[in-house]
């Protein structure tokens, strides 16, 4: 086994500065993503999802983004799985990505809700159709006695609805509205660049009455 204390990398690509950094982290993110997009790095769509059940103890997945504007981040999913569950009980949470190869993470929290079902409809209508049929064949989350019971369950909701699957009711998106960002980017000798974005206190006069109104600050890595 290679020695994990010895395995560590410096991080050289880029540097983010307040200059050089929108002062809406929207327009950061959007930045971020298409570079990542345009980069090639490997599922650049995906992020981690945090939540925290009824328990504290809190939880992480994969999810991918499948949109976003100044309204949140969107992602689909089972409601009755065990992030929906968590969800339900407790609409905080948090969203990372980590571009390995441009050597950034972006973090995000807020508060989520579920998207309208005419948006979640669309959406469901747009994905291939053995898609569509997995969302009825997996009761996300759940003990399963095999794989066969996906395989039949699939077999079973195909034959139902042949090809016109409705969405199921258990099945839709999530918005997460953001109140905090985070950009990090990796630098020489672990001296990173950190720019946090939080929701300024929105008392008489703050913003421009065109949108909240951030307030970007540096952390120490
Ligand atoms: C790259 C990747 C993308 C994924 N995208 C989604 C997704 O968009 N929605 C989803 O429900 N699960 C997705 N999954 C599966 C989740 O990571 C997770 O296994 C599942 O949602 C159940 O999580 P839970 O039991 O914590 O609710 C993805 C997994 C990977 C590795």
């Amino acid at each position: 086994m290679t020695s994990l204390a010895d395995l560590r990398k410096s991080y050289e690509r880029a540097e983010l500065s307040e200059d050089a950094s929108h002062a809406d982290p929207l327009q950061q993110f959007a930045q971020w993503l298409q570079e990542a997009i345009t980069a090639e790095v490997p599922e650049p769509n995906a992020m981690t999802l945090a939540t925290v059940g009824s328990d504290l103890r809190p939880s992480t997945r994969v999810v991918l983004i499948k949109g976003f504007d100044a309204g949140g981040i969107v992602w689909y999913t089972n409601y009755a799985s065990r992030k929906g569950q968590e969800l339900a009980g407790n609409p905080f949470a948090a969203l990372q990505f980590h571009w390995v190869e441009l050597e950034r993470v972006v973090r995000i929290e807020g508060v989520v809700e579920k998207v309208s079902d005419a948006e979640s409809d669309a959406y469901f209508h747009s994905r291939p159709l053995d898609s569509r049929i997995g969302a009825w064949a997996s009761p996300q989350s759940e003990v399963i006695s095999g794989r066969g019971v996906l395989v039949a369950n699939a077999a079973r909701y195909g034959a139902k609805f042949l090809l016109q699957p409705p969405r199921p009711p258990h099945w839709g998106g999530y918005r997460l509205k953001p109140d905090n960002w985070q950009f990090w980017q990796g630098r020489k000798s672990r001296l990173h660049d950190r720019l946090r974005y939080r929701l300024a206190d929105t008392g008489a006069g703050a913003g421009t009455g065109t949108g909240p109104s951030w307030v970007r600050e540096r952390l120490a890595p």
